[in-house]
């Protein structure tokens, strides 16, 4: 059975409930090992895949991620459309924490990551077109899942990606604001592009956290806070992938 859908979660998804029909497998890559085992399962009757993108103790930070062997690796298995799940703060207003958004631009601040399968001697180098860095077919088909299925979705928005591990500043923030961030998160980049490079269709699923620095009515940001509401929402994803899945 081919693999309908591969799933990537982020902090406060370690594994994904309810697929029946398991398998698991280690994939080895030309560029390592990705962060975990590769899970596969039915979800009714589609099949996804579903990969930790921390590990599935998460002990891999935002920086040390080998997103290349996670993209690589689910490619290889079949996977030709992609859900990253990531934890994000919020700056926009209406980007208030347990918000659940469907983000339609990124600006990426990261560094010294390597952000392409053409950093390897001699590869020949591809550029790819990224003037929109998401899948505009698995973007609306998110949507659309969401509103079935009752579930509220921002649609739309800016993904910051910064370096990580630690939050940011105000004054980052306020930087990320006048940019034009309306989320920011560490894990974004450079999955989306690595995707786009392999031609898989690629959509983010962003969990509103907490305020971004400086952006609430507290001083500073409270990490118990952010793990309360990222359970809140993160509840809110198994739901909307069986939605997109069970309309298709
Ligand atoms: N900044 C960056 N990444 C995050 C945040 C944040 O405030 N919250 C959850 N992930």
């Amino acid at each position: 059975m081919s693999l309908d859908l591969a799933v990537i979660g982020g902090t406060g998804l370690y594994q994904f409930p309810g697929l029946t029909d398991v398998a698991t497998q280690h994939v080895d890559t030309p560029f390592g090992a990705p962060s975990d085992a590769i899970v596969s399962g039915r979800l009714g009757e589609r099949r996804i895949a579903f990969l930790a993108r921390h590990g599935g103790s998460h002990t891999i930070a935002p920086h040390r991620v080998n997103y290349r062997a996670n993209v690589w690796a689910l490619h290889a298995l079949g996977a030709r459309r992609v859900v990253g799940v990531n934890a994000v703060g919020g700056i926009r207003d209406d980007m208030g924490p347990r918000v659940l958004a469907v983000p339609d631009q990124i600006i990426d601040y990261t560094h010294g990551r390597v952000s392409s399968f053409c950093d390897v001697d001699g590869a020949k180098v591809e550029h790819i077109d990224f003037s929109e860095p998401y899948s505009a077919s698995l973007r609306a088909g998110l949507v659309a899942a969401a509103a079935r299925a009752g579930i509220a979705v921002v649609d739309g928005g800016c993904y910051g990606a910064t370096q990580g591990p630690r939050l940011e500043t105000r004054a980052e923030i306020a930087r990320m604001r006048r940019d034009g961030s309306d989320l920011v998160g560490m894990t974004g980049m450079p999955e989306a592009a690595l995707a786009r490079e392999l031609g898989i269709d690629y959509a983010c699923v962003a969990l509103v956290a907490n305020w971004a620095a400086g952006c609430g009515d507290t001083a500073e940001i409270s990490l118990e806070e952010i793990f309360e509401n990222l359970a809140a929402v993160t509840a809110h994803v198994p739901p909307l992938i069986a939605a997109l899945l069970s309309s298709e």
